[in-house]
């Protein structure tokens, strides 16, 4: 069956650097069906040209270099509606403009509705979609579905309440909460390394586990996006969702299967077994800080958004009682690096560390003790490695937003956020919500290109 995927937020930042690139691949991979119909809704006057005509468009190709021919295919498929977001009328516009496609199509259309907008927008959007029937799946199609970008909600209580407008209107089996980290390859390979390699399983406990620290550093800084990171900050922009969702990844129980739903219910189980950080234990359990050059670029003097975030969590369950974990984010750092790092040691404190590495270069790294050639016996530590870029062919890998519209439509939510994994998420790091935005006490202020490692320090992370 053919698709319309129909796009709010179609000019803003997410949609030029990641979503129109990977719908325009996926034309030139032939993964999207000729006759789909991607509709653009937008505010703004702009045309299509304009939206394919950026930089980054064909930035998934090698080299750069766009396909002509499959950039014209991709233009053909590509509409703009104007429309006012809070505008019930214009619902009912864009109802009459979607049925209009599928009339001249000549039959029915699976949909796919992305949210791509500030959350504040968001509340009124879902409404107004359900309202006008927009949440339906027209006569004789199979299914329509809501995908949604992150960030979920300001706080927990935002979040439950956004929940329950969704849960007005849709129904679980069609939202698709996006975390588009879960759809990176290393990301997708944690589970299947854990339960494929035994010699791990009996070590993957707090008994040989000294520490793991989930890292998600950029060399970026807030690049223009000076609304969206003032209201968020790098707390809720990361930690709340990539890397508590790596992290459950990590220190999960087996899936009973690898079904969607069995996924999801180990997911939840172990968030749920994260110890939410206590009011009175946020001081001693996060740090945070800004770059300098921060308040200038928000034009802002007062602002105590967190440009680096980082805490320390307990799982309080039987494999992982007494193992620290740290988690640190943050913009204006020495270098862009996602890794999830578990340190084992024995009692003589000698420590190998198992790396996952998902960005720069996608890799699993070991760092072993070796003995150095020669008559001494000095030992040495050495890594060994597997790494995506030599053991498979290049092109391999979808990209993440590329995964997410394809699982999408495909009806797989095995990569993607259900509301239990969102609520479970902010209950762990609501108390430092509330902390951080009533208080400046505890902003440290650090110069561009610092090294995420020497901020976690004060931490009181344990030397691997
Ligand atoms: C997004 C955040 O979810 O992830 C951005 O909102 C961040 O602030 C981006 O830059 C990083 O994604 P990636 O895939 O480039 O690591």
């Amino acid at each position: 069956m053919s698709h319309i995927i129909v796009i709010f937020g179609i000019s803003g930042d997410l949609s030029k650097r990641k979503l129109l690139p990977a719908l325009y691949h996926l034309v030139r991979m032939d993964l999207l069906p000729n006759d789909t119909k991607i509709v653009g809704i937008t505010r703004q006057d702009i045309s299509v040209n304009s939206l394919i005509n950026t930089d980054s468009i064909c930035s998934l190709e090698p080299d750069h270099l766009c396909d002509t021919e499959a950039l014209k295919r991709f233009q053909q498929m590509l509409d703009v509606f104007k429309m006012d977001l809070v505008d019930p009328g214009d619902y009912q516009k864009l109802a009459s403009y979607l049925q209009k496609i599928e009339s001249s199509h000549g039959k029915a259309m699976n949909r796919l509705i992305y949210l791509s907008i500030p959350p504040q927008v968001f509340g009124p959007i879902v409404r107004n979609l359900g309202e006008s029937g927009l949440n339906k799946p027209s006569e004789s199609a199979k299914f329509c579905h809501l995908l949604v970008e992150k960030p979920f909600g300001y706080d927990a209580t935002s979040a439950r309440e956004l929940i329950a407008v969704v849960d007005q209107y849709f129904s679980e089996s069609q939202v698709y909460r996006i975390d588009h980290y879960l759809a990176k390859e290393t990301a997708q390979n944690i589970l299947a390394f854990r339960f494929n390699n035994p010699i791990f399983e009996s070590i993957w406990d707090s008994k040989h586990v000294k520490q793991i620290t989930v890292t998600a550093t950029e060399s970026i800084g807030i690049e223009g996006r000076t609304i969206f990171y003032e209201q968020t900050g790098a707390l809720r922009d990361l930690i709340q969702s990539h890397l508590l969702q790596l992290l459950s990844m990590v220190t999960m129980e087996k899936p009973i299967s690898s079904s969607s739903g069995d996924v999801h219910k180990a997911k939840v189980e172990l968030l749920r077994s994260i110890e939410p950080i206590r009011p009175d234990a946020v001081e001693q359990q996060s740090i945070r800080g800004q770059y300098y050059s921060y308040r200038h670029e928000v034009n802002n003097q007062k602002s105590i958004s967190e440009t680096y975030a980082a805490l320390k969590l307990e799982i309080n369950n039987n494999r992982w009682r007494g193992t620290p974990i740290y988690i640190q984010t943050g913009k204006g750092l020495a270098e862009k690096r996602t890794s999830i790092q578990l340190v084992f040691s024995n009692d003589d404190s000698q420590n190998n560390t198992l790396t996952f590495n998902l960005q720069p270069q996608e890799s699993i790294e070991i760092d072993l003790r070796v003995k150095r050639p020669g008559y001494g016996t000095q030992i040495e530590t050495t890594k060994m490695d597997f790494h995506y870029e030599r053991s498979f062919a290049k092109g391999e890998s979808p990209d993440a937003y590329e995964r997410v519209l394809v699982d999408a439509l495909n009806g797989d939510s095995t990569l993607f956020a259900t509301r239990d994994e969102v609520m479970a998420t902010w209950d762990i790091i609501e108390s430092v919500v509330q902390n951080w935005q009533n208080t400046e006490k505890g902003l440290a202020f650090y110069k561009k290109g610092t090294d995420a490692d020497d901020l976690i320090k004060a931490l009181s992370v344990v030397p691997s």
